[in-house]
């Protein structure tokens, strides 16, 4: 009890945040200090901006019971909540700046694999053959444009149907569309695979429905998966996309950034197409990366 015969715990709608964060007040650990005073009085300024019904309120609730549900070893709906409101690429913005000419990140997404096969260059990631052939290659160079040796590309991709090996166990090959690949002294690299297309994240759950409600699509445009790394140098995460996309513009996770788009150029050319061992007509897609130390 105060002086002036109020109780100072006592519950006061004008003070609501301050309230709670005074009860924090004893927090050992400072950062979580900062952080949860900033989420409080956040939380407490969009209940007094939107003013919730109660059912509205229940409904926040059981959207968050649901979406916690939803999770399992193998799906992350959190991270697809995150992803789809743009706070992973705000996170990733946050902690990524890079100089400019640098290759940029994005989104790393729930399919990546650690430790997918070593392939040798030239190999093919698509072991199910299907789709349109397709021929990445470039260079991965440092920021004076020195190629980089030893860089490894670890590559991922959803199939033409748009799914990943891990979404279809059993259906497609394990390792599908996916591989390891080392430069050698001249920083090169190239694999044959299949052109991407774009496709639907999952969108059964909480979020999906959630981004219905929003009049918003599921779909993230054609893309490849990378991530690049090298001793000495800062991996990068990040993706080629395929210029030209439908969907280049209205990424569901807001991925995309110019320097990441790419002409896929198509090519028929018999003899072409037997040199690097792929059927005719076939695309081709080149990409520099550039690491910084
Ligand atoms: C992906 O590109 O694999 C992805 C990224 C974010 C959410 C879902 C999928
Ligand atoms: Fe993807």
């Amino acid at each position: 009890m105060s002086s002036d015969g109020t109780t100072s715990f006592a519950f006061d709608e004008s003070r609501s945040a301050d309230l709670v964060v005074a009860a924090m007040a004893g927090a050992k650990n400072e950062r979580l200090h900062q952080v949860m005073e900033s989420v409080i009085r956040h939380l407490h300024a969009v209940v007094k901006e939107v003013k919730p019904t109660e059912e509205e309120w229940m409904a926040a609730i059981k959207f968050l019971t649901e979406t916690g549900h939803m999770c399992t070893e193998r799906r992350q709906e959190f991270i697809l909540f995150s992803d789809t409101f743009g706070v992973s690429m705000l996170i990733d913005a946050i902690n990524h700046h890079k100089p400019s000419g640098a290759t940029e990140t994005t989104v790393l997404g729930p399919f990546h694999v650690a430790s997918s096969p070593i392939r040798q260059m030239g190999d093919t990631i698509n072991l199910e053959g299907k789709g349109e052939p397709l021929i990445v290659s470039g260079r991965v160079v440092d920021e004076a444009g020195k190629p980089i040796e030893g860089a490894t590309l670890d590559v991922w991709q959803a199939n033409s149907e748009g799914y990943y090996d891990v979404q279809q166990k059993g259906i497609q090959p394990d390792m599908n569309l996916r591989g390891r690949f080392i430069t050698g002294a001249d920083g090169r690299y190239w694999f044959r695979s299949s052109k991407p297309l774009f496709y639907p994240i999952p969108h059964d759950g909480p979020v999906g429905a959630l981004l219905r409600n929003l009049g918003r699509h599921p779909y993230r445009p054609a893309h490849i998966h990378f991530i690049v790394s090298a001793p000495g140098y800062q991996a990068v995460v990040t993706h080629l996309f395929v210029k030209d996309d439908p969907y280049l513009e209205s990424d569901v996770v807001f991925g995309v950034k110019d320097s990441l788009v790419c002409e896929v150029t198509q090519h028929d050319d018999v003899k072409a197409a037997a040199e690097v061992g792929v059927e005719n007509p076939f695309w081709s897609l080149q990409h520099e990366f550039k690491l910084v130390r």
